[in-house]
């Protein structure tokens, strides 16, 4: 890393945790500041309608201490993650958090209800619980900590967790801050079951029966990373001296271009469409599963084709966007074989399970092996 890319880094880090202390002020502004200024802006008669049938404000009022709980949250995430991420102690020298930033760390919150609330097992269910089903049945009886699975893209690392308490050595992979920050507290950083509670979807109006819908809360974490952690270090390590669970930071292709980068298994939730040209994605993917000594090597998926760059987000360009018909094609010329092909696996992402609609995706799940050398 050069100069300038070690200054774009720690902005990127800095812009997060500022997106994580900013919340509650935009949160309060953009969610019930404004709706109580149009309140006040309406007549007198409609707004004797809505106080009379609805409680128009005190819902609003509600919401606001629902926000404050996010708040303390997110501000507690960040003040770890500066810590463990070594932010500048002066605050002042972190960059500003944009509107991108600002909408991640709302999605973070969804995403922690996803990955570490009992809860979002009905979500986790649908898309790791398929994978993780996946990886059991082709291990069958042999030692699964001579097993080593990749999770690229893991968000806040439920995945790649699940795989390491179920016996597997696994490492997660991930570049956005929001999700490395938010990971590392939830992985390392609680202590009890349920020790804190989110609303994650406070910040939403639509799609709801009632008030209360909207300030469905969580209590995070439903396990205790930590705790399962500790009991895993009295058993045997991963022969080659590989933790179980490990993490890395920063761009799949980048990071797992190294040449000691070596994994049996990869296993991808969500994760290949965000790629801008998923033949590097394939070859990467290829690659660290080519250098693993194991007999069979294996790259199970479970997702949709939500290609994230079709509307050139971020400023960047539109990707190669492939219907799935086309992206196997491509994915069998790099010397995979489809064990396993399904369509139509249908699951939710980070949506409120009490809103009266959500979207729901028909994920293709697969067992790809790599053919032998
Ligand atoms: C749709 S989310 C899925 C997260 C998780 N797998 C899940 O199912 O909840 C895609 C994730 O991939 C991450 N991601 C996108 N491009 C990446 C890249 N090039 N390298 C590493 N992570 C990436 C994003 O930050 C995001 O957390």
């Amino acid at each position: 890393m050069d100069d300038s890319d070690r200054q774009a880094d720690q902005n990127a880090l800095t812009a997060t945790l500022n997106s994580f202390y900013l919340y509650r002020r935009a949160a309060h502004h953009n969610v019930t500041g404004r709706r109580r200024e149009l309140y006040a802006r309406m007549s007198e008669r409609h707004r004797a309608v809505l106080a009379q049938t609805t409680g128009f404000l005190h819902n609003l009022e509600q919401i606001d201490v629902a926000i404050d709980q996010n708040s303390g949250l997110l501000e507690l995430v960040a003040q770890i993650g500066a810590n463990e991420f070594e932010a500048p102690q002066d605050r002042s020298e972190w960059a500003s958090a944009s509107t991108v930033d600002m909408d991640k760390a709302q999605g973070t919150l969804k995403q922690i209800y996803r990955d570490w609330s009992a809860e979002g097992e009905r979500e986790r269910a649908t898309c790791y619980g398929p994978l993780l089903a996946e990886i059991d049945r082709l291990v069958g009886d042999g030692d699964r900590r001579q097993v080593r699975v990749l999770v690229p893209g893991c968000g806040l690392g439920r995945l790649p967790f699940e795989l390491a308490a179920n016996g597997y050595t696994a490492q997660g992979n991930e570049f956005s801050y929001h999700m490395l920050v938010a990971s590392y507290f939830f992985l390392n950083h609680t202590t009890l079951a349920g020790q804190f509670r989110v609303y994650p979807f406070v910040g939403s109006f639509s799609h709801l029966r009632t008030h209360d819908d909207q300030l469905a809360a969580f209590a995070v974490p439903d396990v205790v990373p930590a705790a399962v952690f500790a009991g895993l270090a009295a058993d045997d390590a991963d022969p080659a001296g590989l933790p179980r669970f490990s993490m890395t930071a920063g761009a799949f292709v980048d990071v797992y271009s190294d040449p000691a980068m070596a994994w049996d298994v990869v296993a991808t939730a969500f994760f290949i469409d965000t790629a801008p040209n998923v033949l590097e994605y394939i070859e990467t993917i290829r690659a660290v599963l080519a250098r693993s000594s194991a007999s069979k090597r294996y790259w199970v998926n479970c997702g949709p084709l939500l290609w994230h760059f079709e509307s050139g987000h971020d400023d960047q360009p539109a990707g190669i966007e492939l219907p799935m018909a086309d992206l196997v094609k491509v994915i069998e010329s790099y010397g995979f074989v489809f064990d396993k092909l399904e369509h139509g696996i249908q699951a939710a992402y980070a949506t409120n399970p009490r809103a009266q609609g959500s979207w729901v995706y028909n994920n293709t799940l697969w067992v790809a092996r790599l053919a032998d050398k």
